[in-house]
């Protein structure tokens, strides 16, 4: 599926760096989550928002027969490349909508998987239907979401980089929506899965990279599409100096690593799981 750039700011806006740059720090737990999944050989599993492959590549090192969809040409390319650099046959990338998957069968999956991926498509409610559409009757759904209002990293970075960025557009229903419990049952009943077969826990992600808060915090402006998008506007009113103070305090603040020289950032996530 192609779609263009111009008409679409959520491609767009994932095209825009290089998020592979940022999923380097976040391998260790990407691991650590498909280790928790129950995969088994052969298993059917959808990574939805796949990026460039940091739980896909995992679970199809456990034997599951993956397929990673995501919006960003980019990084259906680098996961692909990254498939074929550790010699995995059992996994594919390609482009895709999570409000719309309508190349996908119903019921072809036995697991999807969405980490900090689908949450970030508009049309919440359509990316619930399309996801328990595509699930089989037995199967399961894992979702990591960011939380709103949280006071770890990630969700204090949108929350920041979002202060600096014009107002979304009206009708605009913000990802961190998919960290509410209620907001996530609505979304799932509405898609017609019953609410006791919807369970949530929080969970954790820790971002380790090898070098300082300060280098971390250059990376996401360089390279993570939100951040990139707040500097452009913080730059447009002459307060880039200002974003940036305010970013590298946060992370700086956050960081747990006992060495100056390198980072260890814990963020809190909310796991949701659905029988579907
Ligand atoms: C924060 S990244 C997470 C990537 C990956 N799941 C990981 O854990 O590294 C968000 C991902 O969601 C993808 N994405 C955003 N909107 C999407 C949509 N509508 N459909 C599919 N993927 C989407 C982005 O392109 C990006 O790869």
């Amino acid at each position: 599926m192609t779609t263009d750039v111009t008409a679409n700011p959520n491609k767009a806006l994932w095209e825009k760096g290089d998020f592979t740059r940022i999923a380097e720090s976040m391998r260790g737990s990407g691991e650590a989550l498909v280790d928790t999944l129950g995969i088994t050989e052969g298993l059917k599993v959808l990574d939805l928002g796949c990026g460039d492959g940091t739980t896909a590549l995992p679970a199809a090192r456990l034997g599951a027969d993956v397929l990673g969809v995501d919006i960003a040409s980019n990084l259906v390319e680098a996961g692909n490349a990254r498939a074929q650099n550790a010699g995995l046959t059992n996994v594919t990338f390609q482009e895709g909508d999570a409000s719309d998957l309508s190349e996908l069968e119903d019921n072809s999956f036995d697991l999807v998987v969405t980490i900090f991926g689908a949450m970030f498509a508009p049309r919440p409610f359509d990316v619930a239907k399309e996801m328990v559409r595509v699930t089989r009757p037995g199967g399961r759904i894992v979702m990591g979401n960011w939380i709103a209002n949280d006071p770890t990293l990630v969700a204090q970075i949108l929350k920041i980089s979002a202060s600096y960025s014009p107002p979304p557009p009206e009708g605009f229903v913000s990802p961190m929506t998919w960290g509410i419990e209620s907001e996530v049952i609505e979304r799932f009943t509405a898609a017609g899965v019953p609410e006791k077969s919807i369970s949530f826990e929080r969970d954790t992600y820790s971002f380790n990279y090898p070098d300082t808060p300060s280098e971390l915090v250059a990376e996401f402006r360089t390279y993570y599409g939100p951040t990139m998008n707040a500097f452009e506007a913080a730059a447009a009113n002459g307060r880039e100096v200002e974003l940036q103070a305010e970013l590298e305090t946060l992370f700086n603040t956050q960081n747990a690593s006992p060495s100056d020289d390198a980072t260890s950032i814990a963020a809190t996530f909310l796991r949701v799981t659905v029988s579907v």
